[in-house]
């Protein structure tokens, strides 16, 4: 079976990098999958490719995202094609156009494929909307942005054709999961540093009260017979959090400090509720 085709975004937070490390900690066995940030997908992708799992749900709560890979799922053909116009199109004053849309009033097409297009012509591959939930990041410095590969579309669709695809919270996932189901959680992660984001706002608005639920659900989990795994910061309040479970460390790149020259691996931390 294919084993390497791409995610469709560039997502902060993205796994990719770190597959080669997780390999060894995915459980040997498992029929259905979860993953309730689902993000870009990098490890969703990795493990369905990897696995014959009878059931898979994804889920986030941003909406457009979730919507990116209904419509690749069931209609990847026209998202192909409105990708073609907007590679076609593309200069600044068109980036700038789209980007004034409004989605909620576009088809779900041309939703997906705007979240695309932006995707992969702004400013990093950042997701950041205002406080009025709009879109609100630059354009990029790329001369000839990837915005279409069809091929890896229809791979990508066609993966994706049993798989339950949900906008929902990731508590929710307690609605479903039950034993011997493999869990992977990949929340927003608890900052480093005590800082402005620590006690007022993170981009997800996931604090420490959001990580305690996480910890619950996560312990629920355990006591339900289900596999569970998550990463996180490798900070003592996690480790703290998750201290009755195994607590491994991995090594990524991250690009979190504004300084280049004092940029190199930071270690993160993956918990899981079995012996790898
Ligand atoms: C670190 S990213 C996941 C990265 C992803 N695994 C990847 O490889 O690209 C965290 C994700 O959690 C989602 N998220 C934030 N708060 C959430 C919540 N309360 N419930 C479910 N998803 C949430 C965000 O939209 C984001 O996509």
């Amino acid at each position: 079976m294919e084993t390497n085709i791409p995610t469709f975004v560039k997502w902060a937070g993205g796994k990719r990098q770190l597959l080669e490390q997780f390999k060894k900690f995915f459980p040997k066995e498992a029929e259905r999958y979860f993953e309730p940030f689902v993000g870009g997908g990098a490890v969703a992708l990795y493990i369905i490719q990897k696995n014959n799992l009878k059931e898979v749900y994804l889920s986030d709560v941003n909406e457009e995202l979730i919507n990116c890979y209904n419509i690749i799922k069931n209609n990847v053909e026209e998202l192909i094609l409105k990708l073609k116009q907007h590679k076609e199109n593309h200069n600044k004053e068109y980036y700038y156009a789209i980007r004034e849309l409004n989605p909620s009033i576009l088809s779900d097409v041309e939703r997906a494929s705007r979240f695309i297009y932006l995707n992969k012509t702004c400013f990093n591959g950042l997701y950041r909307v205002n406080s009025k939930g709009k879109f609100n990041v630059p354009m990029g410095n790329y001369k000839n942005p990837s915005i279409t590969k069809d091929n890896d579309l229809r791979c990508l669709s066609k993966l994706l054709k049993n798989v339950k695809i949900l906008l929902m919270p990731f508590d929710k996932v307690l609605d479903y999961a039950r034993r011997r189901d493999f869990i992977y959680f990949d929340p927003p992660y608890f900052p480093l540093k005590k800082g402005k984001s620590f006690t007022t706002y993170t981009k997800d608005n996931f604090l420490e009260k959001e990580q305690i639920r996480l910890a619950e659900v996560f312990r629920e989990l355990d006591k339900r017979g289900c596999k569970v795994m998550l990463s996180n910061s490798n900070t003592k309040f996690i480790k703290n959090l998750y201290k009755d479970y195994n607590i491994h460390t991995v090594k990524a790149n991250r690009m979190i400090n504004c300084d280049a020259t004092k940029r190199g691996p930071i270690s993160e931390v993956v918990v899981t509720n079995y012996a790898s």
